[in-house]
């Protein structure tokens, strides 16, 4: 089965605009969600136009603060302080990465952790650990979303995430060994250090590959009838596309897929899924039902 991450996301994007229109009718303003985005690297334009195109699909309201690379590290803190204090603004995130003048974790714990709705903030990432309520990030919750949406079993199976990443590996262990569904999974991380990665691997129920490396996961690596969730977003040169670049995953797809009994595509899987979750995070930043509205 081919995990529709495109379609997923549509109909995640559909739920929220039919409860925004709802909200709007009942007198409320529509949710904001505004995007500081640093220099003119491809990938995050691309990100962020993403973005400001899925707030107007669900009926948001957007703002875009555009600084130039050289920015200061005082400029940025001033804006992030604006927008903590706007009363208007639901939620917001700071595009990553940043370029080398800025701390970026200075900038992440900046942030007014009821308007993360990255979820990057440690008291977002402490709780979800905890098992709180909190802002999920967007990765772990999109591959969370499509395993519920797909109905994938996980209590008890054993789910081996392949990265230790602070925005995929690591909080989407913490979600997964989670007492809820989905969740209730036996979680093993791997990663640059594990010694027997392939035998790990061929014992995954759910293989979630967040390294990085395109097309790194084999089919010796997997055990024939696993989940398979590819989060890599490699962009490697080609002639074929119009852009110049392709899009590459963590997973050899044409040799896996046979072997799964469910996979997620590169592109049209995790990434839309992300996208998603950030305007669900907006949504529930703007209801309160995260965190109490001051
Ligand atoms: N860069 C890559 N992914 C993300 C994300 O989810 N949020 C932000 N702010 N930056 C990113």
């Amino acid at each position: 089965m081919l995990i529709d991450g495109k379609k997923i996301a549509a109909e995640v994007k559909a739920e929220i605009a039919a409860r925004v229109r709802q909200l709007v009718a009942s007198g409320n303003r529509p949710p904001h969600l505004a995007a500081i985005l640093v220099g003119h690297d491809g990938a995050s334009e691309t990100y962020v136009a993403n973005k400001v195109k899925a707030c107007h699909e669900c009926g948001f309201r957007s703002t875009l603060i555009r600084f130039d690379s050289d920015v200061t590290q005082t400029a940025l803190l001033d804006a992030i302080s604006g927008l903590n204090s706007n009363p208007d603004i639901d939620g917001f995130i700071v595009q990553l990465p940043l370029p080398p003048q800025i701390d970026e974790q200075a900038i992440v714990e900046a942030i007014d952790y009821r308007k993360d709705v990255d979820g990057f903030h440690p008291i977002n990432v402490g709780r979800l650990a905890l098992g709180l309520p909190c802002y999920v990030s967007a990765t772990p919750q999109g591959i969370a979303l499509l395993l519920e949406r797909y109905g994938i079993a996980t209590e008890g199976k054993h789910c081996v995430v392949l990265g230790r990443s602070n925005i995929v590996g690591r909080p989407t262990a913490a979600l997964l060994m989670q007492k809820s569904y989905p969740g209730n999974c036996t979680v093993t991380v791997c990663h640059s250090a594990t010694e027997h990665l392939e035998q790990i691997t061929r014992m995954a129920d759910i293989l979630i590959a967040a390294i990085g490396v395109p097309h790194f996961v084999k089919p010796e690596m997997v055990k024939p009838g696993a989940v398979v969730i590819d989060v890599g977003t490699t962009r490697l040169p080609s002639k074929l596309t119009h852009s110049g670049w392709k899009l590459h995953g963590d997973v050899d797809f044409d040799s896996v897929a046979p072997l799964c009994s469910a996979i997620s595509p590169v592109p049209g899987g995790v990434g839309p899924m992300t996208i998603a979750s950030l305007m669900l995070n907006t949504l529930l930043a703007a209801t309160g039902e995260v965190y109490p509205k001051r």
